[in-house]
């Protein structure tokens, strides 16, 4: 195999998207060029090789030698500095992706007309790499005519953007015009990898997530442990293959991915209607969330108040309907079976019920498995009677080994 063979299989296995990816990252003279650090160096924990290029302005807000610390790698500031002659366009040779993060008003407008007073233009006009942007600056300097033009440019372009967020500026003014977070920028690398590359690019997959909490009175619910991991760990993967994803959440405690579309609900009644709006034409429904099976029958309007003397309490629960066996069709059709015991027949058995392609399952009593953990161990039983044990796996791990059976069934 040739070095750049080697590369490419060692690129964005199924642990992490970004190991063995080339990163180059810009940083422009904002007081957020700070938070560059942060992301340089998640990038690098990521397993990403993070190639810096500063503007003279960044420099004022954050020394090259922090970055160069971070990556391991020379940061380049001055274009005239290195003796070759290509050396000032490697670093957008060689790049998988260039992210700007911090980008000012100033670099949108260079990068809307193609100029390269310094490094980080320069690069984005050398490469053909997808380039991300994270803009950063006063709200009114964001909203005025001039930069956003430049924005609808860029955009046109096909030039990704992510934020800029509202919050409060470094002014005390409160707007749009923060940096977005670390973890909103690499998902939105992610993602824009992901429509280069992926192999679910003009798909559309549907995963349900969490628990559903379905009301006894204004301030009681019957619920359940499901914390939505798994299904955010699924969204996620198929956003990395370049899906457009539908993420149907119940109450859970989870931040939104970035580029993915979530629709929040409450109870199975919500869920289900939901997942009809949103299965309508789609490539693949991922049920993985846990709806409730039974609902108090009459929620009281007001707060239940014990009485005097009262030493039991009954709640009358009615059957929820059965999401998956009422939803028609919703092309590759995959259920989840939580169980504590006889995990292969109680999963079989939900299979036709269901009309299932196949069926995850996994032992919720087992260690570092189901509920609130960051792994899962997990068997999948195919409707052509096929088994497939797995070991201990990250449940974004899980998310593409499910992902691999769902293309191979699209
Ligand atoms: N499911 C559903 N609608 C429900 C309950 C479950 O669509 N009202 C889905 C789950 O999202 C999961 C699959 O059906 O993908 C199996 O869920 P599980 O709770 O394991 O099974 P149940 O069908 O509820 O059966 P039981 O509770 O008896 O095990």
């Amino acid at each position: 195999m040739t070095a750049d063979s080697n590369r490419q299989s060692a690129i964005g296995n199924r642990q992490s998207p970004l190991a063995g990816r080339r990163i180059a990252l810009g940083i422009t003279g904002s007081i957020a060029a700070y938070k560059a650090a942060d992301l340089a160096s998640k990038l690098r924990q990521a397993g990403a090789e993070v190639e810096v290029v500063m503007t003279p302005a960044a420099t004022q807000f954050i020394t090259p030698l922090t970055l160069q610390s971070l990556t391991g790698r020379a940061v380049v500031v001055d274009m005239f500095a290195a003796a070759e002659a290509e050396a000032h366009v490697e670093v957008a040779r060689r790049a998988d992706a260039f992210v700007i993060a911090p980008a000012t008003a100033d670099c949108l407008a260079n990068l809307a007309h193609g100029q390269t007073p310094d490094m980080v233009t320069l690069t984005a006009l050398a490469t053909t790499a997808p380039l991300l942007v994270a803009p950063a600056m006063d709200n009114q300097m964001w909203e005025h005519a001039a930069t956003q033009a430049n924005v609808e440019t860029l955009r046109a372009r096909g030039v990704a953007f992510v934020g800029p967020m509202e919050g409060r500026l470094a002014t005390g003014r409160m707007g749009a015009g923060r940096v977005a977070e670390t973890p909103q920028i690499i998902g939105a690398l992610l993602a824009l990898l992901g429509q280069r590359t992926g192999d679910l690019v003009g798909r559309h997959v549907v995963v349900s997530a969490g628990p559903t909490l379905e009301p006894i009175d204004p301030v009681r619910y019957v619920g359940n442990r499901s914390t939505g991991r798994m299904g955010f760990a699924i969204a996620e993967a198929a956003r990395d293959r370049g899906a457009r994803v539908t993420l149907v959440a119940g109450p859970v405690a989870l931040e939104t991915p970035w580029g993915i579309t979530r629709v929040d609900v409450s109870t199975v009644a919500e869920m289900l209607a939901a997942l009809q709006q949103a299965t309508v034409a789609c490539d693949a429904l991922i049920m993985a969330a846990a709806p409730a099976d039974f609902r108090p029958s009459k929620p009281a309007d007001h707060k239940l108040k014990k009485g005097e003397g009262d030493e039991e309490m009954h709640v009358h629960l009615a059957k929820n309907p059965d999401i998956l066996a009422t939803l028609p069709a919703g092309g590759v059709r995959v259920g989840f079976a939580a169980e504590t015991r006889n995990l292969g027949d109680y999963a079989k058995a939900k299979l036709p019920a269901k009309r299932l392609h196949f069926i995850v399952a996994n032992d919720v009593s087992a260690a570092g498995s189901g509920f609130g953990t960051e792994t899962n161990q997990v068997t999948i039983f195919h409707d052509d009677g096929r088994v497939e044990e797995f070991p201990l796996l990250s449940k974004y791990a899980v998310g593409h080994a499910i992902l691999d059976r769902v293309v191979a069934r699209l």
